[in-house]
């Protein structure tokens, strides 16, 4: 059993294990960086980079609940031109683990217009589209819903860069797998299945959270993102997918190994425990590599 047995090649790049942390539960690296061997993981998904500084929605912006959380942070970043600033300091830090960056918009050309922004950013192994943004142009339905505007997004973005394309997907699709397609078809290298599944839970007769609807992660979308995994291999054999959702344990990280994932994220266990990631990765290595 050697370390390094975990390593493998996606998106043309070595990833020294499988192990990511998910987007918008490690912000951009630098509060975990005390508390945890970033250098250890396979990468990091960055928070949602979007355009223009995003404030997010208002408080509470999460809410637990015994399948997990509930959260409703409204997508809050610095916005381009700051995060340009951040992530060279990230990356110079940072010797074998990836950085992913996750790209929001909320018209079809944002999408594009922050991507253009961030290529000189040297050091950026990818960029993860979370497509489950409304597009505040076609009444708030989200990008991922509507195959045209999932292909105009990818095509927009193709243009803007040479870096692996990951289009992002929410598990409430009705035909996830469908949409996987119309974004390979488009120029995606790569789908992350999932995102989080829309939520409401009420305390009394208040919303729990401040914006009322929210997302639902950990461990009861585990099953969820397993199938949604399995559904976009079925239909794309040859294209790499992050699984994520609801991964507590190395068992659940090879529930999605099984399903086909070729590389898997942790959002909601890490919040709470900053050294589960580098437990698994242990675990795996000595069991698995
Ligand atoms: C607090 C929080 C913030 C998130 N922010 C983002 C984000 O900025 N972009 C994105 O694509 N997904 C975001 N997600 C979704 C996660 O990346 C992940 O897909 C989801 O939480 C399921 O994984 P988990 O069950 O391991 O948390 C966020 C999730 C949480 C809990």
């Amino acid at each position: 059993m050697t370390a390094g047995s975990l390593a493998r090649d996606v998106f043309s790049t070595r990833f020294q294990n499988p192990i990511l942390l998910a987007a918008g539960t490690a912000g951009f690296g630098h509060e975990l960086a005390g508390v945890m061997d970033l250098d250890g993981l396979g990468g990091l998904v960055t928070k949602a980079v979007s355009l223009l500084p995003r404030e997010g929605n208002p408080a509470p912006r999460v809410a637990e609940f015994a399948g997990g959380m509930l959260n409703s942070v409204g997508l809050a970043n610095p916005g381009l031109q700051k995060v340009r600033q951040l992530l060279p300091p990230l990356l110079r830090r940072l010797s074998r683990a990836r950085i992913l960056v996750n790209v929001v918009g909320f018209t079809e050309r944002e999408y594009a217009e922050v991507i253009a922004g961030l290529e000189e950013v040297e050091g950026i192994t990818a960029y993860e589209l979370n497509l489950s943004c409304p597009n505040t142009s076609a009444g708030g339905v989200e990008f991922g819903a509507d195959p045209d505007s999932v292909r105009r997004v990818i095509q927009d973005c193709r243009r803007a860069t040479r870096r692996p394309l990951v289009a992002k997907l929410s598990p409430a699709l009705p035909d996830l797998a469908g949409i996987a397609v119309a974004a390979v078809s488009a120029g995606a290298d790569g789908i992350s299945a999932v995102n989080t599944m829309p939520g409401f839970l009420s305390a009394g007769d208040r919303p729990r959270l401040g914006n009322g609807n929210g997302g639902v992660s950990g461990p009861a979308l585990l099953p969820i993102g397993v199938q949604a995994v399995r559904r976009v291999r079925e239909r794309l054999p040859d294209t790499p997918v992050i699984g994520v959702g609801g991964v507590r344990s190395a068992e659940d990280v090879r529930q999605y190994l099984a399903a086909g994932a070729s590389l898997v994220a942790i959002g909601t266990a890490q919040l709470a425990d900053p050294r589960l990631p580098a437990r698994i990765i242990r675990e795996l290595e000595t069991r698995d590599g």
